[in-house]
């Protein structure tokens, strides 16, 4: 699977998600023999720079953030079609200058006039940048070859507004070409998802409400907001990460299996199951929401959330969200899923564990199984990527005594190959337009119908989301909400 010759233009090349994902990606990918010579990488921002500071610029993102070693001779080659395109969004100079530099291109690197559009700035400037793009011809399909556009989360602020969002952006590229990011899909631990469930016919058999009662999808992190008050306040861990990453790992865990993972077979079993997830039926029970407040991390002494540059002291913006949704089918009714982030809690992991019914009964006398938990399959998806199963085993001695064990699955111990970063893989499929791992637009939109409820309900409430101490595992409301249904979150 080697992409094509083609030219790739990032917007908003200046940000954070261009030089730690964007650059390091696009040199793995050449690295590992996956782009053709004749690939060109474009960047257009507001800067005053000459082809040189550009090109140093990819250079050092390269050599800060890439995976694969830095080899010179890689470099070489892809810094001859590396261009930059100084300009204004709204400006038609700029796009001007832009269509030439790509014309220029296509003709000396022979890329058939082949060229995707990565949208990596605020939705708020897409519907210049598309306009932008139909009036220069840029966004022309023609047979024998493409154009594509490739735009990040968020996707929408709300369910009306990802819909004027989709229509602004499908008025201009048919949905055959429009390629949504979530990261979360290009991971190679959630694509095992799919392997380790259809594979394999040992999980699915009791993947459903005959043997699991309950199902808890965690993304913590240890990391605060860092430097993006400007995009975090005001959207929150709900709308960051849940409505996208989180609903996207329940689909994965949740659906049937699909016919074929062939992209439409897929997205319809995602979507079958999305349209099956409920929102919580009781807000007041069944969400909860907190914000960090000023503590240690990782040895470090951290600020809270509202001592934080940029942040107003007026905000009601959360940075921890947990809530409850279930699934109203043959397969998981009866059955929670709790789904769950926050910022600076207590480790970064990211997991989903089933949690099973315990035995129908225990011919063991009480004390013998005292330190039983109940069984548990957890796929750890990162950073310590695997799979686990929790279970009961007989601790050595004279005695019945059961005790619960773990049986390990590691990458690291099981695989040679290392994983690539989930940017590689997506664009490459961008590349070579290959749709399966892109939500498409009804995905996002049956997300926000999930999460819509949940917002509304959090916005008409006066009190601010609760304060939790940075380095623990969240506010108490949200141990409260699992201790009601009686479970306790995992301690990962
Ligand atoms: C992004 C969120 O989508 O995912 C960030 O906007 C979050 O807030 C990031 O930090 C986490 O990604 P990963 O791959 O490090 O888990």
């Amino acid at each position: 699977r080697i992409a094509g010759p083609c030219v790739l233009v990032i917007f908003g090349v200046t940000g954070d998600l261009s030089t730690k994902k964007l650059m390091p990606a696009v040199y793995d990918l050449a690295n590992r023999g996956l782009l053709p010579p004749g690939f060109a990488l474009v960047g257009f921002a507001r800067r005053e720079w000459e082809q040189q500071d550009f090109a140093q610029i990819v250079h050092s993102a390269v050599r800060q953030h890439a995976r694969t070693p830095f080899r010179e001779e890689v470099w070489k080659q892809l810094s001859e079609g590396i261009r930059f395109v100084p300009g204004e969004l709204g400006d038609d100079e700029s796009f001007a200058r832009l269509k030439a530099t790509i014309a220029d291109l296509d003709e000396a690197r022979g890329t058939g006039g082949n060229h995707a559009f990565y949208l990596s700035i605020p939705p708020g400037l897409f519907p210049t940048v598309v306009d932008q793009l139909r009036e220069n011809g840029l966004a022309e399909q023609h047979e024998g070859r493409w154009s594509r556009v490739v735009i990040e989360k968020p996707f929408g602020h709300d369910l009306r507004s990802a819909r004027e969002l989709n229509r602004v952006v499908s008025q201009v590229f048919p949905s055959s070409s429009v390629f949504r990011i979530d990261h979360y899909l290009g991971k190679e631990t959630v694509q095992n998802l799919l392997a380790l469930r259809f594979a394999n016919q040992l999980f699915e058999p009791v993947w459903n409400n005959n043997y699991v009662d309950h199902v808890q999808i965690t993304m913590a992190e240890d990391i605060g907001i860092g430097g993006r008050a400007g995009y975090y306040d005001g959207i929150g861990a709900a709308r960051d990460v849940i409505q996208n990453h989180l609903l996207q790992l329940l689909a994965l865990t949740a659906m049937e299996e699909p016919t074929s993972f062939d992209a439409r077979q897929l997205r319809a079993e995602k979507q079958k199951v999305l349209a099956a997830t409920q929102p919580p039926q009781r807000m007041d029970l069944h969400t909860a929401r907190g914000r960090y407040t000023g503590g240690w991390a990782g040895g470090e002494k951290v600020k809270g959330y509202l001592d934080e540059k940029g942040i107003p002291d007026d905000t009601k913006t959360e940075t921890y969200a947990a809530i409850r949704v279930d699934i109203d089918n043959r397969r998981w009714a009866g059955v929670p899923f709790y789904l769950r982030t926050g910022k600076r809690l207590a480790r970064r992991v990211t997991e989903i564990a089933l949690g099973f019914k315990r035995a129908p009964h225990l011919p063991f006398t009480k004390t013998d199984t005292e330190e039983l938990g109940y069984n548990a399959l957890v796929l750890r998806i990162q950073p310590d990527e695997g799979v686990t199963l929790r279970f009961g085993a007989k601790v050595p001695g004279t005695q019945m005594e059961i005790r619960e064990v773990n049986m390990d699955f590691a990458y690291g111990g099981s695989f040679t190959e290392s994983s690539p970063e989930a940017y590689e893989r997506l664009i490459l499929d961008v590349l070579l337009g290959d749709p399966p791992l892109f939500p498409q637009h009804e995905e996002v939109e049956l997300a926000w119908q999930i999460l819509d409820p949940i917002l509304d309900y959090w916005a008409s409430q006066d009190e601010r989301p609760e304060d939790y101490l940075s380095g623990t595992w969240g506010p108490e409301s949200a141990n409260e909400m699992l201790a009601r249904d009686g479970f306790v979150w995992r301690r990962p």
